[in-house]
This record gives structure tokens, C-alpha cells and sequence, in this order.
């Protein structure tokens, strides 16, 4: 995904940038620029598409003076990775600089009339045709956000754009189309970014743009527009996250310090929301009438990779203890199979992002549809949690790695406490029971420190024997099948070992064919209603010589006899093992992927938020 960061004020502006960008790496890029209007009144650009290079090496030559700026981390979409391609897009003059975040999908049409015009283009990307729009718009206003105006009228696709024009010194515009922008305040002049690590060093004030809303900043004033062009007073926000949240703090990856921040983010997940004695929960935003809760017919939930693998262990909770119909579906599958949705139909999203363009598409779908809809979401006012009717928050703090895995963990913990707040409602879940589930779920955030802190070794001992395998098989049966999906997930990802996960009943219809002496084959074997089932499962792979490494019960000695690789899952009860069997994957993960020397939070072709389809 791409990143924004524009700066107007009384510092040096490439410095900003360059500190604002480097904290969006972590989205994914591909190449990055900024361009800065110097005191000369030029503007000096300076792109870069060599991703190994760091990019204070766009300033080997020199740091561009000058107190407004804009720049940008481009993730290719239109137009290979190039100098040419990245961002910042100038106009025919040199005069307007603009990044932009999204796809302009009627570029073709606009680019073909320009170069009628007489515009000459210098890259392949959608992006450029917005700078050779400006020019032609300022011929015919002088004021640049009316300008913009002008020129969004022209656009067809999504957008979040920030310029800066030579003839305009110390202003930036800005403007949104389902693309998130996020305006920072601060007494050194006043930020645009399109994520907030970018600003966290700076500010904490901050007001998110709404879809349809123009920008217009100076140094000291800001003013914002709303899609019908009035002028309109937006809400300043304080936020909470600290900026060493988006710091390694010590950690070779940030891959490795958010698997050990898994206490952290399930205790604030649950926090403020589960009252334990009662064996109910509260959430600040998702306070349905109880009414409408009753008459839901069917649940369905929605989400892509990870959130997905989530979704997968929501449909067990959901059916099993509130006794709705559920299902789990892929948002890019969703949005295109013509489900069956209706009034009486409960669809929620979950995304980290609440950016990707499969799962928000999903969700107006659903809306569109006449169904109730909701978000779990990591990333506070993100798309989808402004556009479903209910939302629920994990409290993760910001994930840098490409990989995720506190935000899955805390996903599993915000399903753990929708299903303990439709028990309520509903009365599926009676009191005596709730509290028993209550008073086991607020017990593991300390469970999966003792993970982190007893196994760790013995994961890196395994993770030696077996990292340089070109296929691992993961099985888990029920509510641990998603996981041994989520492990062959995590593994691909970080690794680029091919990984399969297979629900354990499922080896003997195909997967058991590629189990021989090499294969390590990691099995889900703890506590719960079909152990003796993948007990069966572990002969299967045995009797075949597959590698097995199983994640068993502390205590349980009964494992003892199949394997010396044994990561050991304190006891817990049967449906939050889930969410301590994955910590130990994603660990493994880490460790293969480490020792292959990999690029571990920023692995090749991935990106954090997928935006586009
Ligand atoms: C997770 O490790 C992946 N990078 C990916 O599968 C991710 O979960 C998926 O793209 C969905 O993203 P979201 O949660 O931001 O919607």
C-alpha cells in the first residue's frame, strides 16, 4: 500500500518526510520521493525505486531546502517500479507536484485528451494525469484548492491525493475518495499523512478527512471542504498510541516484537470491556438494541488472509455457543458469489486495516443488500469502521509487520467478546457459564507469555532442524483447523516455504500423498473434542515417516511417545485454544524465515493494506 506524508511549516521539510516515510515502510513499497518547494520558489524533486537503498539516500546529494513538502512510498500499480513511475508527478511546467494513494480508473481517457492538449507525459502511471489537470485548472482559478476542486470532478476511481504548486508557497491541498488521509496539528506547521505512525513523533492531534472532503494547509491555518464544497469544521482528535509503538525498541524485527506483544494487545482488547464476575460485556461503541440482536436469522462473516483465518474460528464460536447459523466467507469470494443476504442478516467484517478493498467492498454489498452490518478493526476510523453500523475495536496498537500477528490474536479476543455479548443478549450463553468462560479468557494474556517465555527455545531448536524443507504440511481438526491455516499462512509469507494447511481429517483425501522422510508436518494436537481423531491423524503421517512436530497440552504424556518436537500449550479450555496454539506458529515462522535470511517484515510482493482489487 502506498504512503503519504506532506509537511507545511517552520522546519526543514525533507527532514520530516524522511523520518514520516521511513515509518510507513513497513507498508510495502517499491520506491519512494518527495518533492520540496524551496525558498527559490522551484520545485526540487528527488524519487528513488531502489528499495534496498535506504532512503536517506535520496539525500546523499544534499537535502532540498525548504518548509513545504510531499512525498511518498509507492507500491506499483500502474506502471512498473521505476524513477520514472514513482511519485511525486509534476506537471508539464514543473510547476505542481502531487502523490496520490489509489487508482484513477478513467486515466487512460483523461491522458489520451491532455496529450491532445499538448501535456507532455513523462511516466506510465494514472497518477500524473492529476498534475496535468492542475495545470489546466489554474489557468482558469487561482486559488488552488479550488483548483483540486476543479480537477476532482474530472477523476473516476479512488483517491487520496496531497500538492504542493510553485506559485503557491507554504500551501498543500489535499483530497479523498475511499482513501484515508489524516491531517496532524502541531505549533511547527501542520502534516497530511495517510497513516498515523508517519506523524506519531510529532503530533498527536489530528483529524481524520472524511470521504468526499478537500484540504487546504498552510503553516498555521487549515481549512476543510466537504464534498459539496461548503467549508466544514471537522472534529481534532488526541491520540493515544505512543511512537515507540512504532519502534523496534530493541527487537531485531518488528515481527518478533509484536508476537511478544500478544500479552499486551489481548489485555487492552479486553479491557474496559469484560466484567469477569458477571461473565458479561460492555463495548464502547457496539451497544445494539437488543431487539434487533434477536432477530438475526444468520451471521456472516467477512475478511481476506489472516482476518479471514479469523473469521474461520468466529463461525465455531458463533455456532456453537449462540446456536446462529454463521458462516465464513473470503470478501474477494463474497463480493462476487450473489449471497443471500437480508434485513434479518448480521454481516461483519474483520480487517486490520479496515483499508482492503475486497473486504469494504464486501461490506457495502451486504449494505447494499439491506443487511445489519459490522467491523472488527484494528486501525481507528478506517473505512470500514466509519461505514458499518457497528464497530468493535482490537486495541493491538499499530502493526508494522507485513505479517500479522497481534492483530490476529486480538481479532480472535474481539470475537471471543462479541460471542460472550450475544450470549447475553440472546440468553444462549447462561450466567454460570459465562462467568466460567470469562474467568478463563481474562487468563490469557499471562498463557501466552509463558508460551513466549518456556517454549522459545525449543521452537528455535526445531525451527534449525527444519528451515531448510521446501514444504511443510500444518493439520489441525475444528476450531484449530483455521490455525493450522494460519500456519502455513505465516509461514509462506515470512519464509517463501511452500506451506499447506489442511483440516487433519482431511490428510487421507489427498495431502497424505506428499508425506514421506523429508516432510515436516506440524499437527495441532492439544486438549479438546477430537483428540483421539488427530491422534489417529499422527499414526497416519508416522506410519508414512513424516517429520511430526506437535503443539500438545502441558501434561499431556500421551505425546510423549510419537516425537521429540513438542512445543508445550498451557491448559486451557477448548475454545480458546486457537488463540495460544497460533503464538508458537507465528514464532516458528519467524525463526525459519530468519534463519533462511529473509526480509521478514517486508517480505517480496506483499504489501500491509491490499487497497486495490
Ligand atoms: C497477514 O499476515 C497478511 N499480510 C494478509 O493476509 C492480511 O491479513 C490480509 O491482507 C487482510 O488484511 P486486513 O486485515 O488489513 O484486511
Amino acid at each position: 500500500m502506498s504512503g503519504i506524508v506532506a509537511y507545511t511549516g517552520s522546519s526543514e521539510a525533507a527532514e520530516i518526510l524522511i523520518e514520516g516515510l521511513s515509518r510507513l515502510e513497513y507498508r510495502g513499497y517499491d520506491s519512494v520521493g518527495i518533492a520540496v518547494l524551496g525558498p527559490s520558489g522551484k520545485i526540487v524533486r528527488k524519487r528513488c525505486s531502489d528499495k534496498s537503498r535506504r532512503l536517506r539516500d535520496l539525500l546523499q546529494d544534499g537535502v532540498p531546502p525548504g518548509n513545504t513538502a510531499i512525498g511518498h512510498t509507492r507500491w506499483a500499480t500502474h506502471g512498473r517500479p521505476s524513477n520514472e513511475n514513482a511519485h511525486p508527478h509534476t506537471s508539464c511546467d514543473g510547476k505542481i507536484a502531487v502523490v496520490h494513494n489509489g487508482i484513477i480508473e478513467n486515466y487512460r481517457d483523461l491522458k489520451e485528451d491532455l496529450i491532445e492538449k499538448g501535456h507532455k507525459f513523462t511516466s506510465e502511471t494514472d497518477t500524473e494525469v492529476i498534475a496535468h489537470l492542475m495545470e489546466d485548472m489554474l489557468k482558469k482559478t487561482s486559488d488552488l484548492r479550488e483548483a483540486l476542486a476543479l480537477t476532482k470532478k474530472k477523476l473516476v476511481g479512488s483517491y487520496a491525493i496531497a500538492l504542493i504548486s510553485a506559485d503557491h508557497p507554504g500551501e498543500i491541498v489535499a483530497a479523498i475518495k475511499n482513501s484515508p488521509l489524516i491531517i496532524g496539528i502541531s505549533d511547527e506547521g501542520n502534516f497530511i499523512v495517510s497513516d498515523l505512525p508517519a506523524i506519531l513523533p510529532y503530533t498527536k492531534k489530528v483529524i481524520f478527512l472524511e470521504d468526499g472532503d478537500t484540504a487546504h494547509l498552510t503553516p498555521d491555518k487549515l481549512k476543510i471542504y466537504e464534498e459539496s464544497g461548503s467549508k466544514i469544521e471537522r472534529k481534532i482528535e488526541t491520540i493515544s498510541w505512543s511512537p515507540l509503538l512504532a519502534e523496534k525498541q530493541g527487537y531485531k524485527h518488528f515481527m518478533l516484537k509484536e508476537i511478544f506483544e500478544q500479552q499486551r494487545a489481548v489485555q487492552e482488547t479486553l479491557m474496559g470491556r469484560l466484567q469477569v464476575e458477571k461473565g458479561q460485556v460492555v463495548f464502547e461503541n457496539f451497544k445494539p438494541d437488543p431487539e434487533k440482536i434477536k432477530n438475526i436469522k444468520r451471521i456472516v462473516l467477512i475478511g481476506c488472509g489472516t482476518a479471514y483465518h479469523a473469521c474461520l474460528v468466529g463461525k465455531f464460536l458463533i455456532e456453537d455457543f449462540i446456536k446462529i447459523p454463521c458462516e465464513a466467507d473470503i470478501a474477494s469470494e463474497f463480493r462476487y458469489r450473489k449471497p443471500l443476504i437480508n434485513k434479518e442478516t448480521f454481516v461483519i467484517a474483520i480487517s486490520q486495516s479496515g483499508e482492503t478493498a475486497d473486504t469494504l467492498a464486501a461490506l457495502r454489498e451486504a449494505a447494499a443488500l439491506g443487511a445489519y452490518t459490522g467491523a472488527i478493526c484494528n486501525v481507528i476510523d478506517s473505512s470500514l469502521a466509519r461505514e458499518a453500523d457497528e464497530i468493535i475495536y482490537t486495541h493491538a496498537g499499530p502493526e508494522i509487520s507485513i505479517a500479522s500477528t497481534k492483530v490476529f490474536t486480538s481479532q480472535l479476543t474481539a470475537l471471543y467478546l462479541l460471542m460472550l455479548r450475544l450470549g447475553n443478549i440472546t440468553g444462549s450463553i447462561k450466567p454460570e457459564e459465562a462467568i466460567k468462560i470469562s474467568e478463563e479468557l481474562i487468563r490469557l494474556p499471562l498463557k501466552i507469555k509463558q508460551i513466549l517465555d518456556s517454549q522459545q527455545d525449543r521452537i528455535e531448536e526445531i525451527s534449525k532442524k527444519h528451515f531448510k524443507q521446501k514444504n511443510f504440511l500444518f493439520l489441525g481438526r475444528n476450531i484449530n483447523y483455521p490455525i493450522a491455516l494460519e500456519g502455513a499462512l505465516k509461514l509462506k509469507e515470512t519464509s517463501y516455504i511452500h506451506a499447506e494447511g489442511s483440516p487433519a481429517g482431511e490428510l487421507k483425501h489427498g495431502p497424505i500423498a506428499l508425506v514421506d522422510s523429508e516432510l515436516p508436518v506440524v499437527i495441532i494436537s492439544t486438549e479438546g473434542c477430537v483428540y483421539d481423531k488427530v491422534a489417529s491423524t499422527i499414526e497416519e503421517v508416522l506410519t508414512r515417516e513424516g517429520r511430526v512436530i506437535l503443539l500438545a497440552t502441558q501434561g499431556d504424556e500421551r505425546v510423549l511417545q510419537f516425537t521429540e518436537d513438542i512445543i508445550w500449550i498451557p491448559p486451557t479450555l477448548e475454545l480458546f485454544t486457537p488463540l495460544l496454539n497460533v503464538v508458537p506458529l507465528q514464532l516458528l515462522s519467524y525463526h525459519i524465515a530468519r534463519l533462511l535470511g529473509c526480509d521478514i517484515d517486508q517480505p517480496r510482493n506483499l504489501t500491509k493494506a491490499v487497497t486495490v482489487e
